[in-house]
């Protein structure tokens, strides 16, 4: 679980990377962060396409940072929308958080007073993970 300091940092990251979206089509922006088992955050934001099912997700993108840089083990995941809600990952980027983080807690903030502070168990109950394929 982050400290408090981890959990400045991370949702600063998250912030800073929603205004790096690439987000031309839904110009809706979003960033991510997310901390690793050794501590080290990773951060992303969405990138979109003019082939729109190509549109990558900001916490999918982060997350692939992290494991492009041989972390595999998720602690946290937290999201930032410039919203007056926040928003909580979407179903495929609970797939990939499940994959890499089964017990991860899961931030979202946004421009407004909403925080949902959750898991990924909560968020994504009786997922299909690893163990399944064991
Ligand atoms: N999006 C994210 O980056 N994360 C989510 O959890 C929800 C949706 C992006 C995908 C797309 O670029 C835009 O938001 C609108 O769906």
């Amino acid at each position: 679980m982050p400290t408090p300091a981890q959990l400045r940092k991370l949702k600063a990251l998250a912030r800073t990377a929603a205004a790096r979206a690439y987000a031309p089509y839904s110009e809706f922006h979003v960033g991510a962060a997310v901390l690793t088992s050794s501590g080290k955050i990773f951060a992303g934001c969405n990138v979109e396409n003019a082939s729109y099912g190509l549109c990558n997700c900001a916490e999918r993108t982060a997350i692939f940072s992290a494991v492009a840089a041989q972390e595999r083990k998720l602690e946290c995941v937290v999201v930032y929308t410039p919203t007056k809600t926040a928003t909580a990952p979407c179903g495929a980027c609970r797939q990939v958080i499940n994959e890499f983080g089964p017990a991860a807690r899961v931030i979202s903030f946004c421009a407004g007073a909403e925080t949902i502070d959750t898991t990924i168990t909560a968020l994504l109950p009786s997922a299909f993970g690893p163990a399944n394929l064991a």
